[in-house]
């Protein structure tokens, strides 16, 4: 409450103002509140001059992987045509870029994804502002960065856009926002100041600066054990694909849909071979980012020593003063190669190296189906590097835990890929690993006693050593709670099956499903699978719905916008 002498004062300056006035003052103190904590408002600020009127059109673009960037997008969308304002709210990869010149205002949610890339649906964009570099000098925009604090390029492709626009004659409406993965409060604000911002004529004026970003805290971290981890391919097969059992106490909770994600640890020999190049003891102490550390613990823990991205090759020659050529290497070799002067060189070269960051795992149990256990389906990647047989190092981490053995993880919730409501009839596709969250749902749907019928397309290469889940899908079919399941096993003939294959052969039934309200659920390989898997639905929505090309895109687009065919692809 303000003092009387103050409350005199703001009452004649109320009365006094017209109504733009207000809407700029109102925006103003909105601006200086939300600043959580900041209270200085520089001088140039309070010249501003009134506002005139709201701007009533922006374009509003988003570039996403897993669909949050495009959630949130839509989302403020709706909110600002219930504001009078007209938007046109776009995709990145649906973006035409000759647009972009004409753009006046221009709103984006980018999430970064990769080593701090943009995702594949902005990539085009993206190019297109470092390649072309377009004259943007009546753009005015604002960014909302979406990514998660535990990569070491956090929210790059934001920085980079944003940076780049503003390069390129933009100009910057408000700070760029950068988003960990809770990120909706953060981006709730972000967008409310856009509001403002419009409100406010599309002033920057009034605007507070981006809030700081939270970090990870907010992941907890869980201690499991292990139950069982065993291989679900048979003798034969070209795969390693592993089913883990682990063990969690209550406060562990997680829905159909969710991943578990999981920081790996390095080989205790690959520590083992650093340690002893570097003359170092693994109980040595040194310090990374202010924290007091064990050496060994936390080579093995937490940073990554191998395929070391090429920016921290760089920074390792500038360290041991060697030219070495741009290239991703592990650790040990670099150190064999390239060895360093002394045990304080190699502290130098500790405060360079990058924490291991997480993998996801979609979860493939239920809580009301195996209470307090979570279970992943693991495939064991293995490469060839030089002619040797590598690992990945999450997969084969998984892979390698003994039963009793402690595993750190934490719950990444997926809300754009959950169950319908009980009597909806739901389509799965997911060979390969891409069973796990299926195996989920379906576990799910059998505990409630869901009513909707539950089609599963599963494929691998082959039937006698790769069908997982075999015996339990087999009885889950003969409980009836799998109505249908489509296999494919691709190299148990001549020609290739594969899941669109099947889905093809059961077009007809396929689409009377979707036709009469299935939700449609994609989850595994990104590529090809997925993408051969969307072509085979558009051919089948084209050959039954009777539709052009262009009708069954949009048919398409409308069950994604009505929550009916989620994709979970990797
Ligand atoms: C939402 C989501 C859900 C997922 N669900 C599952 C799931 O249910 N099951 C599952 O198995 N996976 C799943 N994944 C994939 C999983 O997160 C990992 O990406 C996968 O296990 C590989 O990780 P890794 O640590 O084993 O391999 P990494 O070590 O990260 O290696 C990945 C790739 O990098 C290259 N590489 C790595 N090291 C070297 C080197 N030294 N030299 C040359 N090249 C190298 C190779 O091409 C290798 O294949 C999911 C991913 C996401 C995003
Ligand atoms: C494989 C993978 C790589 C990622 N790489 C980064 C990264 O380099 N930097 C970052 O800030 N976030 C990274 N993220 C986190 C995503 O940006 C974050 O989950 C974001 O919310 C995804 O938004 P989207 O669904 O719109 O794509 C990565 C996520 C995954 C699954």
């Amino acid at each position: 409450m303000l003092a009387e002498p103050n409350l005199k004062l703001f009452r004649e300056l109320i009365s006094n103002a017209s109504r733009e006035e207000l809407i700029w003052m109102n925006g103003f103190l909105a601006g200086i509140t939300q600043s959580a904590g900041q209270v200085a408002v520089p001088v140039k600020e309070l010249d501003a001059p009134p506002a005139a009127t709201q701007v009533k059109k922006i374009t509003l673009t988003y570039g996403t992987e897993t669909g949050n960037s495009k959630k949130l997008a839509t989302q403020f969308a709706a909110v600002a045509k219930k504001k009078g304002i007209a938007v046109k709210l776009s995709g990145l990869d649906q973006y035409r870029l000759t647009d972009l010149a004409k753009e006046e205002y221009l709103f984006t949610v980018l999430s970064t994804q990769g080593d701090g890339e943009p995702p594949a649906t902005a990539k085009k964009f993206y190019d297109h502002l470092f390649e072309q570099a377009p004259e943007l000098k009546q753009l005015k925009f604002g960014i909302l960065g979406l990514g998660d604090t535990s990569y070491p390029l956090f929210c790059k492709a934001a920085e980079d856009v944003d940076t780049q626009l503003e390069k390129l004659g933009g100009n910057r409406l408000l700070d760029l926002q950068k988003c960990d993965t809770d990120y909706e409060q953060d981006a709730q604000q972000w967008f409310d100041q856009v509001l403002q911002v419009l409100a406010n004529a599309g002033s920057a004026a009034a605007a507070a600066p981006a809030a700081a970003p939270k970090k990870t805290g907010h992941k907890k971290i869980h201690a499991g054990t292990i139950l069982a981890n065993v291989n679900l391919n048979d003798r034969g097969s070209a795969k390693e694909t592993y089913h883990i059992e682990i063990a969690t106490d209550d406060t562990v909770e997680y829905q159909p849909g969710d991943a578990l994600g999981v920081i790996p640890h390095n080989k205790k020999q690959w520590v083992d071979t650093i340690l002893s190049l570097a003359g170092l003891q693994a109980a040595h102490e040194v310090q990374y980012k202010d924290t007091t550390y064990q050496l060994g613990e936390l080579l093995q823990k937490k940073l990554n020593i191998v395929h070391l991205p090429e920016r921290v090759v760089a920074k390792y020659a500038a360290i041991v003063n060697q030219e070495i050529p741009a290239t991703r290497i592990d650790l040990v070799d670099l150190l064999k190669i390239y060895p360093v002067k002394d045990a304080t060189q190699f502290e130098e070269v500790v405060g360079i190296l990058e924490p291991t960051v997480p993998r996801l795992y979609s979860i493939a149990s239920a809580p009301s189906a195996h209470s307090g256990e979570i279970h992943l389906t693991v495939s064991r990647t293995c490469f060839p590097v030089n002619d040797e047989k590598k690992y990945g190092l999450c997969s084969d981490f998984l892979a390698q835990l003994e039963i009793n053995s402690t595993l750190d993880f934490y719950i990444h919730p997926n809300n754009l890929f959950r169950l319908p409501a009980e009597d909806k009839d739901v389509i799965m596709i997911g060979p390969g690993t891409g069973i796990a969250p299926f195996r989920s749902f379906i576990a799910e749907r059998d505990a409630a006693g869901a009513s909707g019928r539950n089609w599963l397309f599963f494929g691998e290469q082959h039937f006698v050593s790769d069908f997982l889940y075999q015996t339990e899908i087999q009885n889950f079919v003969e409980t009836g709670v799998l109505s249908k399941v489509s296999l494919a096993f691709s190299r148990d003939q001549m020609q290739k099956i594969y899941v669109q294959h099947r889905m093809y052969q059961e077009s007809e039934e396929l689409w009377e499903w979707l036709n009469s309200g299935a939700y449609l659920y994609v989850c595994g390989a990104k590529a090809p699978m997925s993408v051969d898997v969307e072509q085979a639905l558009l051919s089948i929505i084209t050959a039954h719905g009777n539709k052009s090309a262009e009708e069954a895109k949009e048919y398409l687009e409308q069950l994604q916008n009505e929550g009916r065919y989620l994709k979970d692809v990797y």
